[in-house]
């Protein structure tokens, strides 16, 4: 499964001693009315029960400049946040700056999916900062992003909104 392109999104939230957070490469748009995103979290993950703790997610969908987030959020759940710049929410969320997009959202429903769980929440928020931002990919356990070469015209009919 390491061959599948992903985008790099931190799902996070703020507790008692700071921000906790997690790498998530499943992380989707599911619906729009309402207004749904998830991902799927591993059951060994000690950083997805402290999440599932709380009422409510930020969802911070990395660039093309985040490479070394990635490294950051493979070590020691407090160190994550240290060298990071990120913002507090008026909804008390760890925003992290220059994201591609900051999404924040409450807890739908929590759905088993094998050894994974599946967590839907609904979008009450988002933090966009322009077209001009580049996204991070991962792929075959290395950080890249798109290519320019490759852009078509953006599409107009049949694509998420
Ligand atoms: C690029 C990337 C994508 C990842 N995607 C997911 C994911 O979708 N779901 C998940 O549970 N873990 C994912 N992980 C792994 C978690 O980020 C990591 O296992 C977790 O933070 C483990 O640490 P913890 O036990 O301290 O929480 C991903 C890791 C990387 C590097």
């Amino acid at each position: 499964m390491r061959s599948l392109p992903t985008t790099v999104t931190v799902a996070a939230a703020i507790q008692e001693n700071g921000p906790v957070g997690m790498l998530v490469g499943s992380f989707a748009y599911v619906s729009s009315d309402p207004m749904l995103v998830g991902f799927f979290g591993d059951h060994r993950s000690r950083t997805l029960s402290r999440l599932l703790d709380e009422p409510a997610w930020s969802f911070n969908v990395l660039n093309s400049d985040h490479y070394s987030v990635v490294d950051a959020f493979r070590g020691p759940v407090e160190q994550r946040f240290a060298r990071l710049t990120w913002t507090r929410s008026a909804r008390d969320l760890p925003l992290i700056r220059d994201c591609l997009v900051s999404i924040e959202a409450v807890r739908h429903s929590i759905l088993p999916a094998g050894d994974h769980t599946l967590v839907l929440a609904e979008v009450v928020d988002v933090h966009w900062p322009g077209e001009s931002v580049e996204p991070l990919l991962y792929h075959n356990g290395t950080t890249t992003t798109v290519h320019r070469e490759c852009r078509s015209e953006p599409a107009t009919t049949g694509a998420p909104r």
